[in-house]
């Protein structure tokens, strides 16, 4: 966990971090420290122990770097931030463990979604119960019903873990890499040529953000098409967009230091959006980007607008950051058609990882049932 080839600085600022972080305890004596953005030492700890777990639990996943988590507790996704939490055993003055909880504000308010990874070299010593148990204990300070905590889905202590608290499996999304060097070209552009002839109504618009107010308002219907991806069992409203939301999604990627690019795919004769696609950079990780949404409207949908918005993307990406070397996307692991494109144009299946919900109470979770039953098969996704 602390990088024992950095000599005794590492140390020296973890342990003067901890003297503060133990002088922060909350009122409840409860051994958890609120990370804050710029709480560098606290940052540094957190990373470290992210590193560590993932090195064990998820080797193909990025590790964490101090700027880009400080970011994250800063801007969140949207301007708002979930929190992030060490978790310090009574007596000891190492952190064992790192929790996150997020509590959606603009929808889903029943909804909170936690995250909780314990050292390595700690574990089944009860450390996961305390920290799940602040999972429960503040899910119901904040009067929500509905817990969503994800996991390898071949990692069975994890699974075993939730399920001793009753979670119960409800979804399942895929990761996936493009490894830019592998992908065949030729190929390639055979699918591109054919996607153009299927889409010849369409012109296609590159735009980085900030992206002006009046192309905003046109993004929000195809941004609110990302709701007809399949969830699962998961019970859940759909989110709310509106150009408020999308302006905060990009003022958010910017405080983050990211570089936002969106294709969008507008219908000539009308004019109206009907799809895009958007990917996310970060000079912190030169090499790698972030597939973020892909949707198309449903009644734009049946012209090869997913396909070719992808594939486009990938020749702008490969003019304005050739040194990009891997491309992550997630999907949900029914969605078949975004897969089906994703793996024409050469993104191969990393890891599957399960999603566990617990329902606290019956009564309230039914809000979202409606919503419940989605698509199967719908060109949504990443
Ligand atoms: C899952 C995880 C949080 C459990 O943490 P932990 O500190 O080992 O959990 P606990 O010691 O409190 O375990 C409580 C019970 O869960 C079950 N459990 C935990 N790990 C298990 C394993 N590897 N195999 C089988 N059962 C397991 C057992 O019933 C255990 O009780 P026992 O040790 O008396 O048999 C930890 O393994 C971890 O950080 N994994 C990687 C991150 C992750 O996948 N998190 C998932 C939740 S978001």
């Amino acid at each position: 966990m602390i990088n024992v080839n950095s000599g005794g600085s590492i140390n020296a600022r973890i342990n003067k971090s901890v003297a503060t972080a133990i002088s922060l305890r909350h009122a409840t004596g409860m051994p958890f420290i609120r990370v804050r953005p710029q709480d560098d030492d606290l940052v540094q700890q957190v990373v470290d122990l992210e590193n560590t777990a993932k090195r064990v639990d998820d080797p193909e996943a990025d590790d964490s770097i101090p700027e880009l988590v400080a970011r994250g507790l800063k801007y969140g996704w949207d301007l708002e931030p979930g929190e992030k939490y060490l978790y310090y055993p009574e007596g000891g003055d190492t952190p064992l463990g790192v929790l996150d909880i997020d509590h959606p504000m603009r929808d889903n308010l029943q909804l909170v979604w936690a995250g909780l990874v314990v050292h390595p070299d700690h574990r089944r010593r009860g450390h996961g119960t305390a920290m799940m148990e602040e999972v429960l204990r503040q899910t119901r300070e904040l009067g929500r019903s509905i817990i969503w905590m994800g996991t390898a889905e071949d990692d069975l202590g994890a699974r075993a873990f939730l399920e001793r608290f009753g979670f119960v499996y409800s979804s399942h999304d895929a990761r996936r890499f493009q490894v830019l060097a592998d992908v065949d070209r030729a190929e390639l552009d055979r699918l591109h040529r054919e996607a153009m002839a299927a889409a010849s109504d369409y012109e296609l618009v590159r735009q980085m953000s900030p992206t002006p107010d009046g192309i905003l308002e046109q993004l929000i219907k195809v941004t609110a098409a990302i709701n007809d991806a399949p969830m699962g069992d998961l019970v859940f409203e759909d989110e709310k967009f509106d150009l408020q939301r999308l302006k905060d999604i990009e003022t958010a990627s910017a405080g983050t230091g990211n570089r936002l690019y969106r294709i969008f795919a507008r219908h000539k004769i009308t004019g109206e959006v009907g799809g895009h696609t958007v990917v996310v950079t970060n000079p912190l990780r030169p090499t790698f980007a972030g597939q973020g949404d892909t949707a198309v409207s449903r009644e734009h949908r049946g012209h090869r607008l997913g396909m070719l918005l992808k594939i486009e993307m990938m020749h702008w990406l490969a003019d304005v950051e050739p040194q990009l070397e891997r491309i992550e996307t997630w999907n949900h692991a029914d969605n078949t058609f975004m897969i089906n494109v994703n793996e024409a144009i050469g993104y191969r299946l990393s890891r599957v990882f399960a999603a566990f919900q617990l329902l606290l109470d019956q009564q309230a979770t039914t809000v979202a049932s409606a919503e419940a039953t989605k698509e199967t098969l719908t060109p949504v996704g990443g």
